[in-house]
């Protein structure tokens, strides 16, 4: 009578406990799904239940092979996420309530209009990891009230210049990891509202002039790991709004002086960390420094610590990532934390290694010029000798050929051992 009893009474535990989590709502009858409040998570299902009950609002699907789904019967949905589930089709229709749509990890493409009908109140779609090539001017016409679109892990994405037209609440877009070797100025332009552009991880190299100005709005900028080189001064000119701007892990080598003069006033978290700078200046011309910022990442860079930086030593330390700033010359402070630099931070006479770079960058060209003009002597030296000799020999032979008319055979040698 044992045997039966271990497993009866952690079963009525368990139900003990997931009807104590499942407050008012009671799925204990529907497999593989749990309720907390009007929530209802599934794993692994193949068909869609039919008997959740009606004061469920959010739906969480993960991982369930339903393949296609052609209606979505629970009209009250306010929240539908049917996730890493191999969808290859849907098409949902008349779901007034529904606010957030998140279809992420399927494969849903290519994206037509009708996936998406009646969804008049849905702000954010998440269409995250589809392999989604494409979206047209009309893809996302029945989907008016869109504040947050994330297209990130779509690689080869284009979209289409109008795509967005219609959307003057679109406030946030995800475009990572999307491979884009530029940005859709055109048809992020015109979300007109855009605040927050997130391009983490796509292969940008560089951003020409005027491509940002045209989002005006824009308060947060994510450009991590997007293999930025240079950055021209005028990158972020005209975005006076902009609040945090991520330039981590690329390969900026120099930050032109003038480059946030814009976002001077509103900047409060910058990421500079991981890249290829050597040095920094204090600020800009007009004497804006880097003091009004919450957040500065500046570790992981080859840093210069000469006077240069002197400034950067006496931050404020709470707001910086002080611990990862490292030295990598002078050779005396070479992988010394700056911080921990207890000497004052001098710049050699003569100037420090741009100077020098900029001397030997004088100094070699001159090298192979005074080499060429040397060789080119040495060169001349040798004809004009060459050409005496020449002349020489003319005039043995003269005398040779004198000799050999007016001497005896045997004497004819004589003249060219002379040569
Ligand atoms: C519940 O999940 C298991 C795998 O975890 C699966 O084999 C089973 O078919 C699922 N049940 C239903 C009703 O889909
Ligand atoms: C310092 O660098 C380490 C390793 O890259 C990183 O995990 C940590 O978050 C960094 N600290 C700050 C404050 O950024």
């Amino acid at each position: 009578m044992a045997g039966p009893l271990m497993y009866v009474v952690p079963a009525f535990l368990l139900c003990h406990v997931i009807h104590l989590s499942s407050a008012a709502v009671d799925c204990s009858s529907i497999k593989n799904c749990s309720c907390v409040s009007n929530t209802i998570v599934c794993q692994h299902l193949k068909h869609l239940p039919n008997n959740i009950p009606p004061t469920v609002t959010e739906f969480i699907f993960d991982e369930c092979p339903f393949g296609t789904l052609s209606n979505f019967p629970y009209s009250q949905a306010e929240v539908l996420a049917i996730r890493d589930s191999a969808l290859t089709d849907v098409t949902l229709q008349n779901l007034p309530s529904l606010k957030t749509l998140d279809l992420s990890g399927n494969k849903l493409a290519p994206l037509r209009k009708d996936m998406f009908h009646g969804l008049d109140s849905v702000t954010d779609l998440i269409l995250h990891y589809n392999g989604v090539k494409e979206v047209k001017d009309d893809t996302f016409e029945n989907l008016p009230n869109l504040i947050k679109v994330d297209l990130a892990e779509n690689p080869g994405i284009h979209i289409s210049e109008n795509a967005f037209r219609n959307h003057k609440e679109l406030k946030h877009i995800k475009l990572g990891r999307c491979e884009l070797d530029s940005i859709p100025i055109d048809a992020l332009s015109k979300a007109e509202s855009l605040t927050t552009l997130d391009l983490l991880r796509n292969p940008l190299g560089t951003i020409p002039g005027n491509t940002l100005s045209k989002l005006p709005h824009l308060q947060t900028l994510n450009l991590f790991g997007c293999s930025l080189t240079t950055i021209p001064a005028s990158t972020f000119s005209g975005l006076k709004n902009l609040v945090s701007l991520n330039l981590a892990e690329n390969e900026i080598t120099e930050i032109p002086g003038s480059l946030f003069h814009d976002c001077r006033n509103t900047l409060q978290t910058l990421h500079l960390n991981g890249n290829k700078l050597k040095t920094l200046s204090g600020g800009d011309s007009e004497g804006v420094g880097w003091q009004n910022l919450h957040v500065l990442h500046l570790g992981d860079n080859p840093w210069t610590c000469d006077c240069n930086l002197q400034w950067m030593k006496a931050l404020d330390l709470d707001r910086i990532d002080d611990e990862n700033i490292t030295c990598a010359t002078p050779e005396s402070v070479a992988g010394h934390k700056l911080h921990e630099v207890t000497e004052a931070l001098s710049c050699s006479p003569g100037g420090g290694g741009g100077s020098s770079a900029l001397a030997l960058g004088i100094a070699i060209p001159i090298i192979i010029i005074c080499l060429l003009l040397i060789a080119f002597f040495i060169y001349k030296i040798m004809q004009t000798r060459r050409q005496r000799a020449g002349k020489k020999s003319v005039r043995y032979s003269e005398v040779y050929k004198d000799t050999v008319e007016t001497t005896p055979k045997e004497g004819a040698q004589q003249p060219l051992s002379v040569l």
